[in-house]
């Protein structure tokens, strides 16, 4: 294919290759720009993450880098991997020097010894990643494209330099990395590449959980999260990692009647969810609003398929899998257990009938989550019935309309009550005990359920009749 001469002229008009091939000149070693970087600027991504590698010593070049750039600049040197990293404003400059590497079947340290471009750029993950950008001399700019990368990116292609049962056991993350460019990018995984996933899919083990979930977080946060997970799915990769999700699959029938497929109804559920928002832990709810139907799932034969209280029992869930795959335990978990388990109410709200106190009580049920909690409804709604889909989004428009109007009028959605405990204890000389609890949860409820309006007055007065009622008498003031 042709080579983007202009593409890569712009590029590299940055004074940074400039300044770095001044460094790689007077040292006389061959440097070049390499991986994400060079990829990137095919795909019209820019980005200040440039990784180099020097024909030589890396960190020799990064430490002359960072002595001429000068104050400003912050060098990091990794003896132990022979790499060195130096920040300069935005950019993170990432050096290694050429290396021939091979793993031992146990564990990704590799044994390193030094080697030319092509012995480094073959050791890399995919073709797509192995382009170099020669920054010396009079070769400033030159392609260097050994394994037809430039072919695979404009067929849209993940495919490995070398035999992919090599590359998949040097580091078995790249299995992950792989379907993770195939999600961000939209490109295929090739035939012979995927293969290899899936027969390689069992040394996923050796890969620490916390670098699992970096690859499943930029899946989560691609256009199309779908297309990662089926082919998590399709390789054997989900159900090492998240066996909870495959649980979802499958539509059983009985007497006729069936349900339909969760698994991929989950991911239709979280495509609509990515167009909707690039909230990563709204897109975690998404996947996870479904994940207690597996356990719930009963046949009734007057009911047809249940799924009793599965928004509950997949809040129970949730500990466990965050856990589990490492990702945080604080109040991001929260948030997903709060959105799954409250993801039927606007429905139910809707099938029951849209009164103030019902749209109140979600208002303060919901708080400030409220607005996620119905683009996850909106986004739950996969019929392919499209008189059903028109329906449902009108019926949730109501109720956005009308949560709109009783927050305006009622500010229930960071409820305070106007009336609250101390105020009780010291208008009936009580101690805090049973009595307060009472009367504090009558006025909530009186003004959820729209009997009093939210305001001290009426409160105020609510309490004291329902205190009469209770045989408590105030003191007088
Ligand atoms: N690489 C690799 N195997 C890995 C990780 C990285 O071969 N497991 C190589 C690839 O050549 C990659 C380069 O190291 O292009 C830099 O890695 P990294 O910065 O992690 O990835 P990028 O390709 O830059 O992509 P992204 O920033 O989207 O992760």
């Amino acid at each position: 294919m042709d080579i983007p001469h202009e593409a890569i002229q712009k590029h590299l008009s940055d004074p940074i290759f400039k300044f770095i091939s001044e460094v790689a000149d007077e040292a006389g070693v061959d440097c070049y720009a390499i991986g994400g970087y060079v990829r990137d600027i095919f795909l019209y991504r820019a980005s200040k993450d440039i990784d180099f590698v020097v024909v030589g010593s890396g960190i020799a070049i990064a430490e002359a880098v960072s002595k001429k750039l000068g104050k400003r600049s912050k060098l990091a040197v990794y003896k132990n991997f022979g790499t060195a990293q130096v920040k300069y404003n935005d950019y993170e400059l990432e050096f290694v020097g050429a290396r021939k590497e091979s793993y031992t079947h146990d564990s990704r340290k590799p044994i390193v010894e030094n080697g030319t471009l092509e012995d480094d750029l073959k050791r890399r993950d995919f073709t797509i990643n192995t382009l170099a950008l020669c920054l010396n001399g009079n070769r400033f700019g030159r392609l260097t494209d050994y394994f037809n990368g430039m072919q695979d990116l404009e067929d849209l292609i993940i495919r490995t330099p070398l035999d992919p049962d090599i590359t998949f056991s040097d580091d078995p993350l790249r299995m992950m990395r792989a379907i993770r460019f195939a999600s961000q990018l939209g490109f295929d995984i090739f035939p012979e590449t995927f293969d290899a996933i899936a027969r390689n899919r069992a040394r996923i083990e050796i890969i620490s959980r916390e670098r699992i979930v970096d690859e499943l977080n930029k899946i989560m946060l691609s256009p199309k999260p779908s297309i990662g997970f089926i082919l998590l799915e399709k390789t054997g990769l989900l159900e090492i990692i998240f066996p909870e999700l495959v649980a979802l699959k499958g539509a059983e029938t009985k007497d006729g009647v069936g349900h339909k497929d969760n698994f991929y109804h989950t991911l239709a559920v979280l495509d609509n969810m990515a167009r909707m928002s690039d909230n990563l832990w709204l897109r975690w709810a998404a996947l996870l609003h479904d994940i207690g139907k597996p356990v719930t799932k009963r046949w009734d034969p007057k009911l047809g398929w249940t799924f009793h209280n599965h928004n509950y029992v997949g809040e129970k869930m949730i500990p466990k899998i965050f856990k589990r795959v490492k990702l945080p335990l604080n109040e991001k978990m929260r948030y997903v257990q709060k959105i799954v388990s409250m993801h039927m109410r606007p429905m139910q709200l809707v099938e029951d009938e849209v009164t103030d106190s019902a749209v109140r009580r979600l208002l303060f049920d919901a708080g400030n989550d409220i607005d996620d909690l119905m683009t996850l409804c909106e986004a739950d709604i996969t019929s392919k019935n499209p008189e059903k889909v028109r329906r449902f989004l009108q019926n949730f428009q109501i109720v956005r309309g009308k949560l709109k109007e009783i927050e305006e009028k009622d500010r229930v959605r960071n409820f305070q009550p106007p009336v609250d405990g101390n105020e009780i204890m010291q208008t009936f000389n009580l101690g805090q005990g049973r009595e307060v609890g009472l009367l504090k949860s009558a006025i909530k409820e009186a003004i959820l359920d729209g009997e009093i309006p939210n305001e001290h007055h009426a409160a105020f007065q609510f309490m004291l009749a329902k205190a009469k009622e209770m045989g408590l008498t105030p003191i007088e003031p």
